[in-house]
């Protein structure tokens, strides 16, 4: 298998966490995208609400999502999505997470060799996700100085696209990340429409991430930020089909529970949607998990709260990370308001005098920071464009967050700027 090991990758980091009493010198985790703040109520929330029974321990009604489980979906997007058409349970097809509906996605839409056309910089798993197996490779769009969430930017895509055609690789689809991963920025409408129109005329499957749909913050320090807008929310039929239109999201992101394995893709689709399932034995979602979702998402009162409570949360700690940041004079990417990340500009800390480029200096910071006990996913590992960028996760606890810039300050020497 030429696929990278993600197992010798982030084992040794997984098993070896920093804890401020218990393992001070574990690794201090700011690259797995996780609400590490949210999961305490998630775990208070099952505690005290969820009651399984002998039947909970079945294999359930199969692995697509018990009726149960894609009702309360449907309801939880019919409210929080404003679909512009209802959503429909049967609409949904359930999987272990959003990670196995790519593969299926890309068993489904293409043929090994096929492509799709990814944004850059991009959430690192994709090309795994729809390459490991299906084959699907992973067509990723540069955008230099254009601003990738305006409308200019489908002139890229589509050059992009024709350039791929040209080395045999034939696009099948188009994966739009909203929120997006590593940015934390929300797409205008009319770029939305703009790539809707693109895909229609190159006969594409759009692939909208939403995974991050309501983890989506009120942000000071931008007050140009774009709010989150679905690809389900207005009437798309004048721009793409709805054939060609489908949405993935799911427990891991804005519900705090990446463990329980869950995500939905959402398609009217049928051929597709059949396509899916007929793989999805390979994916099953397990019914302990599919009832803990159900209950979430049907405690209209909890939910409530507790996404009330989350956007409070990012926004504070957004501010507090870029505040350090901002103290160190150190640059981030602006105009963020979504996500748990902060694309961070370490280049001025590459040490370019003994590597052979930019490249290999900020693999060797990467390096430098595991062996420090810090853990930040870097901009290559994400398709960044220019050599120096990093992902920094702030949802944290204080003494995570304190602990890790500490490290991070010390190894690259940066110091508090004055005022
Ligand atoms: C954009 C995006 N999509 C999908 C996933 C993975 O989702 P799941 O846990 O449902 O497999 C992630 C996780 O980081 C993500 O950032």
């Amino acid at each position: 298998m030429a696929q990278t090991s993600v197992k010798a990758r982030l084992q040794p980091i997984l098993s070896n966490l920093y804890h401020v009493t218990d393992n001070p010198n574990g690794i201090v985790d700011m690259g797995s995208a996780e609400n590490h703040i949210m999961t305490k109520d998630v775990s208070d929330f099952a505690n005290s609400k969820i009651q399984t029974t002998p039947t909970t321990f079945n294999y359930g009604e199969g692995p697509w999502g018990s009726k149960r489980l894609r009702t309360a979906m449907a309801n939880h997007m019919n409210k929080y999505f404003h679909p512009f058409s209802d959503i429909h349970p049967d609409e949904l097809v359930f999987a272990n997470g959003i990670t196995s509906l790519c593969e299926s996605f890309g068993y489904a839409a293409g043929s090994s060799g096929d492509g799709i056309l990814i944004s850059r910089p991009s959430y690192q798993a994709f090309p795994a996700n729809f390459g490991a197996k299906a084959g699907l490779k992973c067509v990723f769009v540069p955008f230099g100085s254009t601003d990738q969430f305006s409308v200019s930017a489908i002139a890229n895509y589509e050059k992009a696209l024709l350039e791929a055609r040209e080395r045999g690789i034939s696009v099948r689809a188009l994966l739009l990340c909203n929120p997006h991963n590593p940015l934390g920025r929300c797409y205008l409408l009319a770029t939305i429409k703009a790539v809707m129109q693109l895909c229609d005329k190159y006969s594409l499957h759009l692939f909208a991430d939403e995974v991050y749909a309501l983890s989506v913050f009120d942000s000071s320090s931008s007050s140009s930020a774009v709010p989150f807008t679905s690809v389900l929310s207005f009437d798309s039929t004048p721009y793409i089909s709805p054939d060609y239109l489908h949405v993935v999201y799911g427990m891991s992101k804005d519900f705090a529970a990446g463990g329980l394995r869950l995500g939905c893709l959402y398609s009217r689709n049928k051929a597709l949607m059949e396509a899916i399932s007929a793989v999805s034995q390979f994916s099953w979602s397990g019914p302990v998990s599919q009832l803990f979702a159900a209950q979430m998402l049907e405690d209209e009162e909890w939910k409530e709260g507790f996404l009330e409570q989350s956007r409070g949360v990012l926004k504070e700690r957004y501010e507090k990370c870029t505040g350090i940041l901002d103290e160190h004079g150190i640059e981030y990417s602006p105009g963020s308001n979504a996500g748990f990340f902060v694309w961070t500009n370490l280049h001025p800390f590459l040490d370019l005098s003994s590597c052979k480029d930019e490249w290999a200096a900020e693999d060797a910071l990467a390096d430098k920071m595991l062996e420090n006990g810090l853990y930040i996913t870097k901009g290559s590992s994400l398709q960044a464009e220019q050599a120096g960028w990093f992902r920094i996760i702030f949802t944290q606890e204080d003494d995570v967050l304190e602990e890790g810039f500490g490290r991070l300050f010390n190894l690259i020497g940066a110091k508090k700027v004055e005022a």
